[in-house]
């Protein structure tokens, strides 16, 4: 479904992500891990049209999107979660989410619609649909969802989630990492999942692609990767030996 080859992002002289290749398979979803700053987010950022890439070649279903446009590629089918969740303070929920649904599809669907759309979008995440419901005290759990909520309302085919476990206790993580095998199976969706940890991910996901230093240091399966010699020493910082 998608296909990232050969992808280098460079801010001025620094080099953020290098030579960066992997591919997501239709229905799978795929965990893209390492450690801060390892380059995560600014792939993340360059396959959703956020940054164009330095070089290299992006493709979902074969095309090339590439330097195109974040709201183009959204109408693509990419819909995509911040690492910082900053929703629309003084709309509702329900309000949040419908417009998601609006301009995620172009503007070219029926309001009514975009309603509906946007409450199957909290039922599925587990927020209130009521339409009082407004941002005020929500948690870090609930803001999570309603960034996925957002993302969901713009009926994306591929999901690209950043660190939907971030600030969550480890009751809230194993909710999250449940609620998003949900989503697939309910949606068919395909997903790649970003997180710094390994935790709760390990077991939900497909397969794992490592990132340290803005370079792939791994791509397999999650045990292996919980094997794998480079990922041990990124992770724990064990000595060479
Ligand atoms: N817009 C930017 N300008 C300059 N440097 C950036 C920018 N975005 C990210 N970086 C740098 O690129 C590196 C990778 O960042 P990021 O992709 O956010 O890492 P991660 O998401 O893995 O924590 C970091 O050193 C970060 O400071
Ligand atoms: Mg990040």
């Amino acid at each position: 479904m998608l296909s990232v080859s050969g992808l280098t992002k460079r801010f001025g002289g620094f080099t953020a992500v290098k030579d960066v290749s992997f591919s997501v398979e239709e229905g799978e979803i795929l965990g893209l891990i390492g450690p801060n700053g390892s380059g995560k987010s600014t792939t993340f950022n360059c396959v959703a049209g956020l940054y164009g890439p330095s070089s290299g070649s992006i493709r979902l279903e074969g095309r090339e999107i590439g330097g195109e446009r974040a709201d183009r590629v959204c109408h693509r089918g990419i819909g995509r979660t911040f690492q910082i969740p900053r929703p629309f303070r003084n709309l509702t929920l329900l309000e949040n989410v419908a417009l998601s649904a609006y301009f995620g599809q172009g503007g070219k669907v029926d309001r009514a619609q975009c309603w509906r759309l946007a409450e199957q979008a909290l039922d599925l995440v587990g927020l209130p649909v009521d339409p009082r419901a407004g941002t005020d005290g929500l948690g870090a759990a609930a803001l999570k969802k309603l960034e996925l909520a957002r993302a969901l309302a713009t009926q994306p085919r591929l999901l690209l989630a950043d660190e939907s476990l971030n600030g969550l206790d480890q009751g809230e993580m194993e909710g999250a990492a449940d609620m998003l095998r949900r989503i697939r199976a309910e949606r068919g969706l395909t997903i790649v999942w970003v997180e710094h940890i390994m935790g709760v991910l390990m077991r939900v996901v497909d397969r794992v692609v490592v990132l340290d230093h803005g370079e792939v240091i791994f791509s397999g399966r999650p045990a292996e990767a919980q094997a794998d010699r480079r990922v041990i020493e990124v992770y724990l910082g064990a000595e060479e030996s």
